[in-house]
């Protein structure tokens, strides 16, 4: 039996710590990746460049290598050259979700399709998937091959599963987590999975790999719906209210949409009814996510994941890789990036 672990008031370092533990491979990835979007058109390499610039946290990336570190994986490349195709899968997920979303700022600066457009950003996030199955070919692994194109149909799906329910108040919690499981969770388990995968595991192993990475992924989905409600924009790199003002449905809108009063339940029908939202109706649903004390709600939901995540690995010998992905689950919900 696994323990129950807490929400800790100590800072959690363990993002950073990850990316010591595997600070030179990552390196070798941001470079693969580099090498692998070079192109002779000029439009596709100014994108590439700055969307290589802006690197993000590259967590998808660190799981990579920290799950195939916990495995004992050590001769070969294989590792960084699956990283930099997870993250690539990442990335060209980020320029077409930044299309649909309408976003303007990821990383602290502007998005690709408020700089080039959406053609471009489309065409160009297809860009990066397609060398991301060249990498993944020259990687040769069949149980890779299948399980990374699987996933990437799934990304898509959710995507398409969340925008069939916009602004749909009263969404089923089911049918979020349905969304996230496929758009967020699938990715964050597939680069845990291929770490074990990579290293000649067991089944065994590899299901646990799995089912961390995708129990990690659920709360960090769950902590990026609620900081959209909760954050400041600096910090966070995003516009805060993104989701509040395209009539996306996430945890924080579905839990309120629970608690609240039945006038209020009207009110918040029409507001997420229209396109157009104002700042007052913005005010006025942050008001009531604070009387009802929803951040706290959504914490505690992601707190079951949490548990699940951290105590998945128990299957492996006790190592600072080990430690580290275990606390590498409360970190998902408490960041504040
Ligand atoms: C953003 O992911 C998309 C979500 C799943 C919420 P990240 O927060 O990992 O994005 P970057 O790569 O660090 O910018
Ligand atoms: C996550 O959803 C994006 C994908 C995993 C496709 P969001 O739409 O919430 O991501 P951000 O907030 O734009 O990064
Ligand atoms: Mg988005
Ligand atoms: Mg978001």
């Amino acid at each position: 039996m696994g323990t129950v672990v807490q929400l800790k008031n100590q800072i959690n370092n363990s993002y950073f710590q990850l990316k010591d533990l595997v600070d030179e491979k990552l390196v070798l990835v941001e470079e693969k990746i580099k090498s692998k979007l070079i192109s002779d058109v000029n439009l596709v390499q100014e994108m590439s460049n700055y969307h290589i610039e802006t690197g993000g946290k590259r967590l998808r990336a660190l799981l990579t290598l920290g799950s195939a570190k916990l495995c004992g994986y050590k001769k070969g490349g294989r590792d960084i050259n699956l990283a930099a195709c997870v993250e690539m899968i990442h990335g060209a997920t980020l320029m077409h979700d930044d299309v649909i979303d309408v976003g303007s700022l990821r990383r602290g600066k502007k998005t690709l399709n408020s700089i080039w457009g959406n053609q471009s950003s489309i065409l160009v996030g297809d860009y990066l998937l397609s060398r991301c199955f060249e990498l993944m070919v020259e990687d040769g692994n069949l149980e890779i091959l299948k399980l990374l194109s699987s996933t990437s149909s799934k990304i898509s799906q959710g995507e398409i599963l969340q925008l069939q329910h916009k602004g749909e108040v009263d969404m089923l919690e089911e049918t979020y987590f349905k969304i996230i499981t496929s758009k967020t969770a699938e990715l964050f388990s597939a680069a845990t999975k291929v770490g074990a995968i990579l290293s000649n595991q067991k089944n065994k192993e590899k299901e646990a790999l799995e089912f961390y990475g995708k129990n990690l992924g659920l709360t960090f989905q769950i902590a990026d719906d609620t900081l959209d409600y909760n954050s400041e924009s600096k910090i966070f790199g995003k516009k805060i209210g993104k989701d509040f003002f395209e009539g996306k449905i996430t945890l924080p809108v579905i839990l309120l949409f629970q608690k609240t009063s039945s006038s209020d339940k009207e009110r918040l029908k029409n507001i997420f009814k229209q396109d157009a939202k104002s700042g007052d109706d913005f005010k006025y649903t942050l008001t009531l996510i604070k009387k009802y004390n929803i951040i706290k709600e959504c914490y505690k939901k992601a707190e079951h994941f949490i548990n699940l995540g951290s105590n998945s690995l128990t299957v492996f010998e006790d190592s600072d890789e080990k430690k580290v992905l275990e606390d590498l689950t409360s970190f998902s919900l408490e960041r504040s990036f």
